[in-house]
């Protein structure tokens, strides 16, 4: 879709509908007249009161303007969230009703409070994710497909162009890395092995102007990675791990790093999963999906931070020379673990991938992502992010930007017990701590001692990651959850400040 902007109140800039986002019980006097007395009866037959998720479509009267309204219900007040549900279920609609072309008045938002960036950043964040859909495997079935072409973001007699202009530019930026995450997260495990996955981002870096290294088999044992790589071992495809890096110019400071857990296929190894539900394994990269859709974003919105991504990508199959429970392996780090369950590899993918980082780049900070644990959508449900870390600053930056980016989080604990759960009987450590309780904790402080003294964050996003229920801009299928968190982290980064003593709980 392309968006521009404009100024005036979208009456006349040629589209087929105006949007309108409207708060509960907002009047607008304007539009009643024009639309003599229509609104008024959807408010009074309960139809359209603004309220969330409510959305109507009306004919707007002859005379050269847009054929149709568009409104949405932002509910109690125009917030960030508001304007991206309503700005996605608009657009939605548009499509649904076969309108190409919508003008959506950002002037009202600001007369609700909200300033001409950041409502144009969330319309186009809105109807940018709202719209989006995975259609690559299914054949036309003869029905033409509409697509919402062109959006017009209308600034009203302040104009506000070039703070809209801003705004539209960075909320492009970060729907197209979602939507690369989400491309990438409904890619069947079939197309995705980690050489094609290590080939795509390779590709994606040469368009985006990034730098790009993919580390094959052999190079991650030289390096040693023993960990990662004991995954791998049931698989008739390699692991790779694909580095991006992203350097403003004239920058000499330290990145900040993304790491990603790519399981492209996890069917637990030998400790195999159940059958049931085992599709969604597939979703399994999502961690990986977000870092290679950050740097994207990244790339795109030029933050003066540099910034590297990390991607372990390893498929875990069932195989004659797959790695047995019971087995010790040896990480970079040269800690040794004893794998007592194969399933719990997600872990063992980045023990390696953030030793790595940690030593080759010395970064200011690393904020891991990986679909980790059941155990986390047990205690968060689908839609919540855990979140662990060692720096209380930089998970004070990252809950906040849970917050504003509607991808939520929530900050679990890192408590000494939970480490000591994964001491090993006859290496340094476990893979699996002895019960299933805390699973959730005890797999972040495995991946602490890997981290080390780096200020680290983890997300395990294994509820988040994908959706069986469409929520107003995420489609059914990955949701690319954490992109913008990363992506809005690098734009407005600061160096932290150095942390005395160990953060809460550690
Ligand atoms: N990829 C899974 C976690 C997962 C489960 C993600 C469901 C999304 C939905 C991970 O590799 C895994 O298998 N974790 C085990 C760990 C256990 C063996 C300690 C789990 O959560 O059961
Ligand atoms: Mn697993
Ligand atoms: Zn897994």
């Amino acid at each position: 879709m392309r968006f521009s902007v404009a100024g005036g109140d979208g009456h006349d800039q040629g589209t087929d509908a105006l949007v309108r986002l409207m708060r509960k019980d907002e009047k607008d006097e304007h539009l009643e007249k024009t639309l003599g007395g229509a609104l008024a009866s959807l408010r009074e037959r309960k139809v359209f009161e603004g309220k969330e998720g409510q959305v109507s479509v009306l004919p707007m009267p002859e005379g050269g303007g847009p054929e149709f309204v568009i409104l949405a219900g932002m509910g109690d007040a125009a917030t960030p969230e508001s304007v991206r549900c309503a700005s996605a279920l608009a657009a939605k609609r548009a499509r649904a009703e076969r309108l190409g072309s919508i003008a959506v008045s950002v002037s009202s938002l600001v007369d609700e409070g909200l300033d001409a960036r950041g409502a144009a950043q969330a319309i186009v964040e809105g109807a940018g994710l709202g719209l989006y859909r995975m259609d690559r495997y299914k054949n036309a079935d003869g029905e033409e497909k509409t697509e919402v072409s062109r959006a017009v973001l209308c600034g009203g007699p302040n104009k506000n162009l070039s703070a809209m202009r801003r705004g539209v530019r960075y909320g492009r930026a970060l729907c197209e890395g979602t939507n690369y995450a989400r491309d990438l997260i409904n890619t069947p495990s079939n197309e995705k092995r980690p050489p094609a996955l290590a080939d795509m981002a390779r590709a994606m870096a040469r368009r985006e102007g990034l730098r790009c290294r993919v580390l094959d088999e052999k190079q991650m044992e030289r390096m040693k990675m023993g960990a990662l790589l004991s995954v791998s071992r049931g698989s008739s495809e390699p692991a790779r791990m694909v580095i991006l890096e992203y350097r403003p110019q004239g920058s000499r400071t330290k990145p900040i790093a993304f790491v990603g857990k790519g399981v492209t296929f996890d069917t637990g190894g030998i400790s195999i999963k159940p059958s049931g539900g085992l599709e969604l394994m597939t979703t399994d990269m999502s961690g990986a999906a977000a870092v290679l859709g950050a740097m994207l974003a990244v790339a795109r919105s030029k933050p003066r931070v540099p910034v590297v991504g990390v991607a372990g990508l390893v498929e875990n199959m069932v195989d004659g020379d797959a790695t047995r429970p019971g087995d010790i392996v040896r990480s970079m780090k040269g800690t040794t673990v004893e794998i007592h369950n194969t399933d719990a590899e997600g872990r063992l993918v980045l023990a390696d991938a953030l030793h790595y980082t940690r030593e080759k780049y010395k970064p200011q900070c690393m904020i891991d992502l990986a679909t980790l644990t059941g155990a986390c959508m047990v205690a968060l449900g689908q839609k919540v992010t855990g979140m662990y870390g060692t720096h209380g600053e930089l998970l004070e930056r990252v809950r906040d930007l849970g917050e504003r980016t509607g991808d939520r989080v929530w900050h679990m604990p890192l408590f000494p017990e939970y480490g000591e759960a994964m001491k090993g009987r006859i290496a340094d450590m476990c893979n699996i701590s002895g019960g299933r309780w805390g699973g959730a904790n005890t797999a972040a402080a495995f991946l602490q001692h890997f981290a080390d003294e780096t200020p680290w964050v983890h997300l395990d996003i294994a509820g988040p990651s994908h959706t069986s229920k469409a929520e107003p801009y995420r489609p059914e299928g990955g949701t690319g959850v954490g992109v913008r968190i990363l992506a809005e982290l690098a734009t407005a980064w600061k160096r932290l400040t150095p942390q005395e003593g160990k953060a809460y709980g550690c």
